[in-house]
């Protein structure tokens, strides 16, 4: 099962199985890529002013022990905006970009394939973090011209926890080097000479036992979501996403944050409740309606997931308490 959801994940995104190495989570790929180059004082890493903390923090640890300076990119759906910004931010010591598919903060969508192409064009290794865009609509890995793609079976795939996978592109399975390493990733192995070859395959980015059973999860979440089709799959979060951001733009008090075009956007649905005079409009909808959101009291914003599952009715259920809440 653990061998058969490699496969899965690498049929789903189109990619060699080769090139797939099975991890926990999102957080685990990206760690393997940021402790895989050999960085020295100076060099530079650019990143997004959305990442998740998974998706900064590896390379904040960079800065803390070897002096790597880390750059940040405005998060932006516009195409000729953002490779504005990233040719500012680019120099000959920069040494990878690392960008969300899609951000954490609002779902909106980044331009990867045409940021995938600029960066190829300019030889700079790129990585895209899919925490947010596996499952959520069709994703090709080879069109984006990235070198590395972390993804995970948990969000938007539905599967267990403890489902992730890294995709290294063929030409850097033995460049990226590894740093944690045990039984399983090795080609040859002889205490006596005391030597070791690593697998050619992604699967030297993999060691010691695994999740084996959790992995059977992945198998079948993979059959449930093929069996539905991604763009299928894409098209129903979309129209849910829109019809909700219909209802939104008409009650006052709420601002949405998330971009309106289906290009830009996702099914996450981002707003500002701020104009709102309820404090707590998060645990108002829970108690009163058992609604639950994620709502930041802080920032005084909410991000709903219309996911493919939910129904019409739901959507409308939740925009009708919001409008009850701003009357
Ligand atoms: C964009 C992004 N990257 C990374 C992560 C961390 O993912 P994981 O828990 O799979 O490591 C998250 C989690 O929400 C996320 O939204």
């Amino acid at each position: 099962m653990f061998e058969t959801s490699r496969d899965g994940f690498a049929n789903y995104v189109g990619v060699s199985t080769d090139e797939i190495a099975l991890t926990r989570n999102v957080s685990d790929g990206i760690n393997i890529v940021a402790s895989g180059f050999d960085w020295n004082p100076g060099d530079e890493v650019i990143i997004t002013d959305e990442e998740h903390p998974s998706g900064s923090l590896p390379f904040l640890n960079l800065s803390e022990r070897y002096g790597v300076q880390v750059k940040l990119l405005r998060f932006q759906t516009n195409t000729n905006e953002i490779l504005k910004d990233l040719e500012s931010l680019i120099t000959d010591k920069t040494k990878l970009v690392f960008l969300s598919h899609v951000s954490t903060v609002d779902g909106a969508r980044l331009p990867a394939k045409a940021v995938g192409e600029f960066l190829k064009a300019r030889n700079i290794p790129f990585m895209l973090d899919g925490a947010h865009a596996i499952g959520q609509f069709p994703v090709s890995i080879k069109d984006l011209s990235c070198d590395f793609y972390a993804g995970c079976g948990h969000k938007w795939l539905l599967c267990q926890q403890g489902t992730g996978f890294l995709y290294v592109a063929k030409n850097w399975l033995t460049r990226l080097k590894t740093s944690w390493v045990g039984w399983g990733m090795t080609d040859q192995y002889d205490l006596d000479s005391l030597s070791y070859t690593s697998l050619e395959t992604a699967q030297r980015f993999e060691f010691g036992t695994r999740y084996w059973a959790t992995h059977a999860s992945a198998v079948k979440a993979l059959e449930f979501h093929n069996a539905i089709g991604a763009e299928n799959i894409y098209e129903r979060s979309h129209d849910l996403a829109s019809k909700l951001k219909a209802r939104l733009l008409d009650i006052p008090g709420i601002t949405i944050k998330t971009p309106l075009h289906k290009a830009e956007s996702t099914g996450i649905v981002a707003f500002s409740t701020a104009g709102l005079k309820h404090p707590e409009p998060g645990n108002w909808l829970w108690n009163e309606h058992r609604i639950l959101t994620a709502h930041n009291p802080d920032t005084k914003s909410m991000r709903i997931a219309a996911a493919f599952y939910l129904l019409e009715t739901e959507i409308h259920m939740l925009a009708d308490k919001l409008s009850e809440l701003a009357s």
